[in-house]
């Protein structure tokens, strides 16, 4: 009997996702630039009546902010000398508006509630819904402290489509810290193989890489793959892709 022909790439993938279905049961997901729009806050307030300066500045605003915010989490933990992330978010604020030379305390105080309430990113209820529909556990896994992240999701309107929340205050450190990612073994009683990673942020694809999870990065604006030991298992413009690499 002859026989099929060869699988194309197509049918090969789809082999490799057969697999991973098998195995992976739960599915981490970081919360700040991955579920919800980081950049969405300075954006909504240059785009209010009468903020022609600010409007003018907010992409620079924008990605200083999220810049210092993440450093001062690194050497935060580095240093030990932790404090939770509500805290960082402001400290990255206030650098980035001294340096734009925006200090007004009205403006400041806005962007901070913005931010509190940032949205979704349009592709991530359906992808959430579709993943609880064929029963695979999702979680968020986030620097963000217990009151932020309580404030996202629900503000998201995705609070019943995950399993928990889980924030890095419970061990004090911030990511890439492998006990921060040890929190999803004791939450789930998953091998790291058993879990599936998905964060927008290369540094924390390589953490969780090394740490031993299945990753995908969401690489929304084309950047190179960080220079780190761990590697992406797969990239993907969106949340889209997430639920093909689960083979759902
Ligand atoms: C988080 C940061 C990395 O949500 O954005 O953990």
């Amino acid at each position: 009997m002859q026989l099929p022909s060869p699988p194309g790439r197509a049918s090969v993938t789809r082999t490799r996702m057969g697999d991973k279905m098998g195995q992976i049961t739960t599915c981490i997901f970081d919360a700040y630039g991955t579920l919800f729009d980081v950049n969405a806050a300075a954006r909504a307030m240059a785009a209010m009546p009468g903020q022609g300066d600010f409007a003018a500045i907010w992409q620079q605003v924008a990605a200083d902010w999220r810049a210092k915010q993440l450093q001062y989490t690194w050497l935060r933990t580095l240093t030990g000398a932790h404090c939770d992330f509500w805290q960082v978010t402001q400290d990255g604020l206030d650098w980035a508006l001294e340096r734009a030379g925006h200090t007004d305390p009205a403006l400041r105080a806005q962007l901070l509630d913005l931010y509190r309430h940032l949205p979704a990113y349009p592709e991530g209820p359906g992808v959430l819904a579709a993943l609880k529909q064929a029963g695979v556990a999702r979680a968020i896994l986030s620097n963000g402290s217990p009151d932020m992240l309580a404030a996202a999701v629900a503000s998201a309107g995705i609070a019943d489509l995950l399993d928990d929340v889980l924030s890095v205050e419970a061990v004090g450190r911030f990511k890439p810290h492998p006990s921060v990612y040890d929190l999803v073994g004791a939450r789930f009683s998953t091998r790291p193989d058993q879990v599936l990673f998905v964060s927008s942020n290369g540094w924390d694809i390589a953490g969780a890489a090394a740490y031993g999870f299945d990753t995908i990065w969401i690489n929304r604006t084309g950047d190179p793959v960080d220079r780190l030991p761990g590697r992406p298992a797969a990239i993907a413009r969106d949340l889209g892709a997430v639920p093909a690499r689960l083979g759902v």
